[in-house]
């Protein structure tokens, strides 16, 4: 029942239920990275497109408030570009769910501006942060990213650590020929700053020349190069919850390290994920084929009960898999504007 007030959730067919939702703020970004946009050339929204703040608070709140959401992750692009971005970590940490807990709030960014906003996101509500870093080479990091940012993002991670952020974790996508034999010096970086790497398999979302899957860094891979030179001792799938990576101890140490088998082993069985795109369409997956649009309705004057209706029926439709061997249609956007 959906009834006025009643709290749904956002199962499907196959028993999972979303409770992270993820919120792109914008499509727009401070770099390029290679596996995600193209060099120049990118169709932005235009900006009367895009959520306005009090239009992304409300169906955040919906979700947090009727539809069982409790954990908010805001993506982009780049969220940090997105002026007010405090002012809505705020509002979403001062929401309660039906059970009347504080939903948690977290932030994936590339880190390039973190530093100047570290602090006034804690004060603000934020709880954790995962930056993007593929790389410990300046140059290499200009030429993945497109800018020469690295020293802004080693400053925003020891901001954000130094903000109480932790645990902080550090997502990492290897490129064959381009950083693939970073692994273990970045794992041994990770350690010794106290950061939560994480590799992520490439997928194949980005600008259609960049994906080769023949040339994939796969997660066998990963773990084998880190293996050979770190003794790694695996963590209980029973502790690793719904989250996508598959986690190794770094013996001697309290480190984690995770490998996220996006292409090679989707996780799709235990997603509990919905997105929410910069311009208001829900996504049930990353590699969905379609979107529910509810900025049109809502912008319609769409009341809470229209648009709850429209986002149960939009995860409804969540098929068991979007990604997998053999099987991948790439979307028709680039991650920046679904949301990463
Ligand atoms: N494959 C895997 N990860 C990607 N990201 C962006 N594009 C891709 C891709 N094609 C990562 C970013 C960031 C997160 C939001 O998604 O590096 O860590
Ligand atoms: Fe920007 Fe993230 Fe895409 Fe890199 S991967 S261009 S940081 S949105």
């Amino acid at each position: 029942m959906t009834g006025p007030g009643a709290p749904a959730a956002l199962s499907d067919s196959f028993g999972r239920v979303a409770r992270t939702l993820r919120v792109s703020l914008t499509d727009r970004c401070t770099l390029r990275c290679r596996y995600c946009l193209p060099a120049e050339g990118v169709a932005w929204l235009p900006t009367d497109e895009v959520l306005t703040d009090d239009e992304v608070v409300r169906l955040v709140r919906i979700a947090v408030e009727r539809l069982g959401v409790r954990r908010v992750r805001l993506t982009g692009g780049e969220p940090l570009l997105r002026r007010g971005l405090e002012e809505i970590v705020g509002r979403i940490a001062g929401m309660r769910t039906a059970e009347g807990a504080r939903p948690r709030v977290a932030l994936t960014t590339n880190g390039v501006s973190l530093a100047r906003k570290a602090d006034a996101l804690v004060d603000a509500g934020l709880d954790r942060v995962n930056v993007s870093l593929d790389t410990l080479d300046r140059e290499r990091y200009a030429a993945l990213t497109r800018r020469d940012r690295l020293p802004d993002v080693l400053a925003g991670l020891a901001a954000a650590r130094r903000a109480g952020l932790t645990p902080i974790k550090v997502n990492t996508v290897l490129m064959r020929g381009i950083n693939d034999d970073e692994a273990v010096p970045l794992l041994r970086w990770a350690v010794a700053e106290g950061y939560r790497l994480r590799f992520i398999e490439q997928m194949p979302l980005g600008p259609a020349d960049e994906w080769d899957r023949a040339q994939l860094v796969t997660a066998q891979e990963i773990l084998d190069r880190l293996a050979a030179e770190v003794e790694l001792v695996p963590v209980p799938a029973s502790q690793r919850g719904s989250a996508p990576a598959e986690m190794w101890r770094v013996a001697g140490t309290d480190a984690e390290v995770g490998v996220i088998a996006s292409v090679s082993r989707p996780f799709c069985g235990a997603c509990d994920r919905v997105r929410l795109t910069a311009e208001g369409h829900v996504r049930h997956c990353l590699f969905a084929a379609t979107e529910t649009d509810l900025r049109t309705p809502m912008r319609a004057g769409a009341d809470d009960d229209e648009l709850v209706r429209l986002w149960v029926a939009a995860v409804a439709g969540k098929p068991a898999s979007g990604i997998g061997d053999g099987l991948h249609v790439p979307p028709d956007r680039l991650m920046s504007a679904i949301g990463g």
